[in-house]
This record gives C-alpha cells, sequence and structure tokens, in this order.
C-alpha cells in the first residue's frame, strides 16, 4: 500500500534530485517545528507541468508533508498530507514561492476564535523553488515569551533563512538517526568562534550529570573539558556532525552540532544534546545477553563433546561387541545434539539456520558410513531458520534416520553386500518443505527396503523409538514409513507447538 506521502508525490512533477531535497526536509525538519512552537504544513505545486501559473486561480498546492511541534500544542489534529488546495485560498504560500522570499501574514482561523499567524518560507533547491513551509501559530495559545522562547525564535529564523537560500537541509547530512537529540532534551547556541552563548535548563542539567558544574556561557566545548571536536568538525565542513561523549562508562551523552551559516559564512552553530545513558546501558545489556547465551551453546557443547570423547574411550575398553555397539550409538546421538549448540554458539538470537545443521549431519552420517558402498546423499529444499528448540529435537530425528538409511539400507542381513541395485548407485535424498505452517522432511532411500512386517507404530528397538517420541512428544508432529523402492520416511511438524510460545 502507497503511504500519503508516496501519494502526494505522485500529484507533483518533481524531479529526484528535487524530491530527495525535500525527504531530507522533511527527516529533519522536526527540529524547525520545535525552535518555533508551531505546525510545520510542506506545500508544494500540483504538478507544475499541468499548465497554468501560480496567480491562476484554477492553480493547486498539495501538502507534501506535516510535522507538529513537541514544545507546544498542535492546531491541528487531523493529518493533511496528500491535501489538495486551490493557490486561492492560500495566498502567503503563494507569494513564497513566487517571490522566493519569506512571507509572513495572518489567515482566517476555520475552527476557532480571531486569526492564526502564517509564516512561508520558500524552500529552494539549487535555483528553484521547489515548495514553501507554511508555519501556523495561534497568537491566543502562544507560549509566553521568556529568554527561552526568544533564542529558539531566533534560531528559527536563523534556519528559515538557510532553507531559503537552499542550505538547510544539508546536502550530505547524515539522516538523524535513532535517539538523535531533540530540541526538547537540550540546547546550545554557538557563536561564530565557537563560544558558548545560551544553554536549554534541559542541556545544563545533561552537563551537570557528566560532571560540567562550571560557567557555561562565554566558554567552548573542549574548554569545559569534554574531548570533542565535533564544533571545529562541523565549523570546517558546514555540515552536521554527531558525536557520542562517554564520561568514565557512566553517563553518555549524544551531541550533534547544526552549523549555522549566513551568505555562505559560518556564524555560529546549534548543538543538541541528549543523555543517552540509559538506552547505551539497554544495548550493552542486550549485546552482553546475547554474548553470555552464545558462550552457553558453547559450552554447552564442548561438554557434550567431552561426554561423546568418554564413551568413545570406554568403548575401546569393552570386549563385547554389543556393548562397544551401544557406546558408539550413544556416542553418535551425542554429537548430533552437540551440532544444534555449535551452531547456537555462533549466531545470535534463538533461531538456527537448519540448513547448517543438515549440512553437517549429512558429513556425520558419511563419514560413519563402515559399509562397502559410498552413499551419496543429495539435499532438496530447505527449512530456513527454525526455534532453537525444535532444532535439537529435529537434529537428533535426522541423525536417526540418515544413519538407519546408510546402516540398514545397502546391506541385507548384517553383513551381506546387496548386489543388485535396480535403482542405481546407493542414494539417500533429503527433501525440505516449509510454509507458515508446517515443516516436512522426507528422507528417502533406494535401498532394500523394510523389512517384512515392519510398522513404526509397533517397533521397539531403540533408534526408532527415539525418533517417534520426539517426533510427536516434543515436535507434536507425524511420522510414516513407508517401503517405495527402497524406504520413504515421511515428517510433519507444525512450525509452532499450538498455544506455547517457544
Ligand atoms: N532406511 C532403512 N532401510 C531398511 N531398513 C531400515 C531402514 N530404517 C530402519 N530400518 C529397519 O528398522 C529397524 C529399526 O531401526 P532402528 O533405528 O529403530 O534400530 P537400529 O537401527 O537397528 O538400531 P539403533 O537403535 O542403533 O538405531 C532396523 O533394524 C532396520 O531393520
Ligand atoms: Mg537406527
Amino acid at each position: 500500500m502507497s503511504s500519503p506521502l508516496e501519494l502526494a508525490y505522485r500529484n507533483t512533477s518533481l524531479e529526484p534530485g528535487a524530491r530527495r531535497h525535500l525527504d531530507r526536509l522533511m527527516a529533519t525538519w522536526s527540529l524547525l517545528a520545535d525552535l518555533c512552537f508551531s505546525d510545520l504544513l510542506l506545500y508544494v505545486p500540483f504538478d507544475p507541468l499541468a499548465g497554468g501559473t501560480l496567480s491562476d486561480d484554477a492553480h493547486m498546492l498539495v501538502v507534501l508533508g506535516q510535522v507538529r511541534p513537541t514544545t507546544s500544542p498542535t492546531l491541528f489534529e487531523i493529518d493533511l498530507v496528500g491535501e489538495v488546495v486551490t493557490a486561492r485560498e492560500l495566498p502567503l504560500v503563494v507569494e513564497a514561492l513566487r517571490t522566493g522570499a519569506i512571507a509572513v501574514g495572518e489567515q482566517r482561523n476555520d475552527s476557532g476564535e480571531g486569526h492564526l499567524r502564517v509564516e512561508c518560507i520558500p524552500v529552494r533547491y539549487s535555483a528553484q523553488v521547489l515548495g514553501a513551509i507554511s508555519r501556523v501559530w495561534s497568537p491566543t495559545i502562544a507560549r509566553r515569551r521568556g529568554a527561552l522562547e526568544r533564542v529558539y525564535l531566533e534560531l528559527f529564523e536563523r534556519l528559515s533563512l538557510m532553507v531559503t537560500d537552499g542550505i538547510f537541509p544539508f546536502a550530505d547530512d547524515e539522516l538523524p538517526v535513532e535517539h538523535s537529540p531533540r530540541v526538547g532534551d537540550g540546547v546550545m547556541v554557538l557563536d561564530d568562534r565557537s563560544r558558548i552563548t545560551f544553554v536549554s535548563p534541559n542541556a545544563v542539567s545533561a552537563l551537570h550529570r557528566i560532571g560540567i558544574m562550571s560557567a557555561l556561557n562565554g566558554s567552548t566545548l573542549p574548554a569545559l573539558g569534554l574531548d570533542t571536536s565535533i564544533v571545529q568538525d562541523s565549523f570546517a565542513t558546514r555540515l552536521p556532525v554527531v558525536e557520542e561523549i562517554e564520561r568514565r562508562s557512566e553517563v553518555t551523552l549524544l551531541l550533534r552540532c547544526i552549523p549555522l551559516l549566513s551568505r555562505g559564512e559560518v556564524t555560529g552553530a546549534l548543538v543538541l544534546l541528549r543523555d543517552v545513558t540509559d538506552v547505551r546501558r539497554r544495548d550493552r545489556l542486550l549485546l552482553t545477553k546475547d554474548a553470555t547465551i552464545r558462550e552457553v551453546h558453547h559450552r554447552v557443547k564442548n561438554n557434550l563433546q567431552t561426554i561423546s570423547s568418554l564413551l568413545r574411550l570406554q568403548a575401546r575398553r569393552i570386549e563385547a561387541p554389543a556393548g562397544k555397539i551401544a557406546l558408539a550409538e550413544a556416542e553418535r546421538r551425542i554429537r548430533a545434539i552437540a551440532v544444534v549448540h555449535e551452531i547456537l554458539s555462533r549466531e545470535s538470537g534463538d533461531q538456527v539456520p537448519f540448513d547448517e545443521i543438515v549440512h553437517a549431519l549429512v558429513k556425520m552420517a558419511q563419514e560413519s558410513n563402515v559399509g562397502p558402498h559410498d552413499v551419496a546423499v543429495r539435499v532438496e529444499g530447505e527449512l530456513g531458520d527454525i526455534p532453537a528448540e525444535m532444532a535439537t529435537s529435529l537434529s537428533v530425528v535426522l541423525a536417526e534416520l540418515l544413519q538407519n538409511a546408510i546402516e540398514h539400507a545397502f546391506v541385507a542381513g548384517d553383513t551381506e553386500v546387496v548386489a543388485e541395485r535396480p535403482d542405481g548407485p546407493p542414494r539417500i535424498d533429503l527433501v525440505f518443505h516449509h510454509d507458515p505452517q508446517h515443516y516436512e522432511v522426507i528422507v528417502r532411500d533406494n535401498g532394500v527396503g523394510l523389512p517384512e512386517g515392519f510398522d513404526i507404530e509397533v517397533t521397539r528397538s531403540l533408534g526408532l523409538s527415539i525418533v517417534r517420541d520426539l517426533v510427536r512428544t516434543q515436535l507434536d508432529g507425524s511420522i510414516s514409513m513407508v517401503d517405495d523402492r527402497g524406504t520413504l520416511v515421511r515428517l510433519d511438524v507444525p512450525t509452532r507447538r499450538a498455544g506455547t510460545a517457544f
């Protein structure tokens, strides 16, 4: 579905560079709205290629963007993006578009008493005026003017002129990131020699938290003991610069320095700052939690490997062949589980790419092949990422089925080699398929097929009993095993167990 902005853009004929300029403006203009305590609307001519002139009554304007201030109540409860208005209704917007200069005036207040104040700022891009920002506020509900309000409005004026000159939004500005500071978080104003001329109360508090108590006005950031070249860099590049400052790893401040330019000269800077200590602490905790989980998987894998080595050692000391085989089987089963933990120790999150497990299990099965034939294993399809809890059960099941095919499909009796092979050289096909509800796994071999009267429901041998139990109780799925020019095993497992969140 198209967004309102997308639809609004369709009513214009802006070339891509111009569109990017407006997109950048709308990504950063909450700063303007906050500084002027007003709602802002961005108007652009409705398909200027359609003919007519701006003064033409029939001409239309479309609202491309709308932003509300966080420093003041809004005048517009409704979303106006995409609205089309006749130019006649917005004479100040038309004036700004035509003259390329800021136009100020009044507008009747449709929804309330009195008049609304309107200021229209043309948005220039190279030589063109693309549209106009309309700042609308009501003198009756405007904030009481104190020192802070005066400073903010003056900053707004300086930035408005930069919009009119085509300097703001900055051409190479990295768009504000998540948690990027806003006016309400803290504002500092610097003059053309990087000296502080104003610090908002929230900025004072943030600086206190990192231990800066000295007089701020007249000082510079480095003189305050802040080890940063952010102002210098932004003056030199004439672009906004963002930096994070950490103090004794207890407090983290995020600073964004926006240079203020007038007639090509840097006249000062606006520094927004925000205490992001809590945000960063949470990030770090998440990171450590992730790393801890991975470390635990790593240790589990190591422990399982130790157990499997112990079993191998023990098997060597046992004389009875049956005992040797039993221990070797147990060792193999443990290694199948270790594979999952090995992969989980490398991945973050609780989903495992099952392909990687399949790959490791196939390798394990082929290595355990002591029969006279090489057995080719072909893998088709995939299950994608699956929850870790399912991965363990499913990999044990798959290891058993692969092992059975390798062990039983291509020998008759215990040792006798299957001589005649009507279906070509020994091979196992693994077919995976998944949809939002199901995982389907097929293990098929072209071997001797199942013994007479075989029934998976009644078989009491260990391998398939494990398989049956895991599929039914752990995975809530179903299994069937049939003769089909060899053996065909089909598993069907729901992607989520009904009613449980893993
Ligand atoms: N792919 C197959 N082809 C032919 N026969 C099979 C196949 N899979 C299983 N069987 C038969 O089913 C029997 C039961 O298998 P199951 O895995 O339960 O036990 P096992 O492999 O004999 O011993 P273990 O408990 O070590 O796995 C096997 O002994 C074999 O006869
Ligand atoms: Mg078996």
